[in-house]
This record gives structure tokens, sequence and C-alpha cells, in this order.
């Protein structure tokens, strides 16, 4: 049966690709993002938002509305979303001035996200988040140390929510990719990176399959892992 999905950051990469696997397959998606719709006006309904601003809220309420689901309706809204809004900011000393950024936007407007969603879901007794965070989370970057911080902060919050919310048959899914092709990708060394089209079927399988976490690939993540061990020694050494 087709789905209504609430993508947010849609417009480009993994987003796009994704918007454009489940139109493809007959869902129907509304799209969240600063720039139009990756389909054009004849795709569909999209929505000018930056989720960095405290307005996230008052939009997704009034998307909820007008789908038919209210806050907290039985019928309509939203069956699933999929939080894929985010920028990445290398920090070159003494200009701090974009960290903040990074967390309004790859953090702050999940929360925000969720904030609206949940007491529908709840209402409904049933839906999916599915949240793009990144393997990332797992170490202590001094190049982009806002992007590994929201991301460890993403996926910490999401999975302690998981566990939370699935007694009320409300799944919670982080994806943690590795490199995906993409602008985001701008490491000199991007291992196994995947394209958007193969990041976009992992997506679809965890709308299927509704898992806790998926990380990919696995031997990107282990050494990421790996990594943080290392890190880790050293903090403590230190
Ligand atoms: N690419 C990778 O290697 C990789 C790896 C691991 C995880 N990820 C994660 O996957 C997610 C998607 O990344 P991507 O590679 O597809 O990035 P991307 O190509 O840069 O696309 C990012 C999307 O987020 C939207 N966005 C960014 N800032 C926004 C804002 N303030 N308000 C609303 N929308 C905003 C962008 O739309 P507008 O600019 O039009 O607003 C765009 O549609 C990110 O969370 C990223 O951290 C990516």
């Amino acid at each position: 049966m087709p789905r209504t999905i609430l993508i947010i950051g849609n417009s480009d990469g993994i987003g796009r690709a994704v918007t454009r696997a489940l139109v493809a397959r007959g869902d129907r998606v509304v799209g969240v993002s600063r720039s139009p719709s990756p389909l054009g006006t004849s795709g569909p309904r999209h929505e000018i938002q930056d989720v960095g601003s405290p307005q996230l809220g008052d939009l997704l309420r009034r998307l909820l509305r007008e789908e038919g689901g209210k806050e907290g309706g039985k019928d309509g809204g939203f069956d699933a979303c999929i939080y894929c809004a985010g920028i990445g900011s290398g920090l070159t000393l003494p200009d701090l001035s974009n960290e903040t950024r990074v967390f309004d936007v790859n953090l702050t407007g999940m929360v925000r996200t969720l904030e609206t969603l949940v007491p529908h879901w709840l209402e409904r007794g049933t839906g999916h988040f599915v949240g793009l965070s990144s393997i990332a989370d797992d170490i202590y970057s001094t190049d982009a140390p806002s992007y590994a911080a929201s991301k460890a902060g993403f996926s910490h919050y999401l999975l302690s929510m998981g566990l939370k919310l699935r007694r009320h048959n409300i799944a919670v899914t982080n994806i943690r990719f590795g490199f995906v092709d993409t602008k985001m990708a701008k490491a000199p060394m991007r291992p196994l990176m995947m394209t958007t089209e193969r990041a976009a079927r992992h997506v679809l399988r965890c709308l299927d399959r509704r898992p806790l976490q998926l990380s990919v690939p696995k031997i990107v993540g282990a050494f990421a892992h790996a990594m943080r061990l290392a890190q880790s020694l050293r903090i403590w050494t230190a």
C-alpha cells in the first residue's frame, strides 16, 4: 500500500535519491529543504524551510494539519519521516562562527522534527522515523569537531528514543553511512564510497524492515571504531 513519507533535506544528495526511489515505487512524498523540489514543480509537494530555524515546528504542524493528520489525529498525516538534512563544516582556527549552525541543522532540527511527529504517531498508534547519521559519530574529529559531535548526539538521541518508543509501535532507525558520493563527501580519502542510488536502496530497505540501526559499509564502521579506541587511549594517557 502506498505510504505518505515526509523527507527533510531532499533537494540534493541522498535525500534526492530517496525521493526519486520512493516516487518510483508509488509512495507519496512531502519534501522540505531550502531549495525547490528536486523533481520540479510537477513533482511531489515541497516546502521551503531552513531546518536550523525554530520556525520548523510551525511548518511541520501546518503540514500535519494539511495532510489530514492534525496534531495527534488518528487518520492521515505521515507514515514515516526521513531526516536527511545535514551540513559539514571544517574547523580552521580561530574561526568558530559556523559551529553552532552545524548543531542547529544536524541535531536540533532533528529533535524539533520528533517533537512534532511523536505525539501524532502516539495518537495514530504507529510511525517510523529514519535519521541519517554517520560513521563519524564514533570518532573525535579535530578537522570537523562540530560535524562528528552533532552526529554523536544524533545517534545517541535516536537510539535512546528508539528504545523508548518501540513499545508504542513507533520505530526509529539510525542509519550510519560511510562515504556517499555527494557534495558533502569532501575528505581526500573516501574508501568504499557508494552512489546515492545505493544509499537510497539501503534507506528503502530500512523503511520496510524497521531496524534500530544500520551501519554501512560495516568495514568502514569497524575502522572508525578502532580509531576511536586508539583516540580514547591517547585521551586517557594525556
Ligand atoms: N555524503 C556522505 O558521505 C555522508 C556520509 C554519512 C552521512 N551523511 C549524512 O547524510 C545526510 C545527507 O547528506 P548528503 O551527502 O546527501 O548531503 P547533501 O548532498 O549536501 O544534501 C543535504 C540536503 O540537506 C538539505 N539541507 C542542508 N541544510 C539545510 C537546512 N538548513 N535546512 C533545510 N535543508 C537543509 C540540503 O538542501 P538545501 O541546501 O536546499 O537546503 C540537501 O537537500 C547528512 O545528514 C549527512 O551528514 C552523508
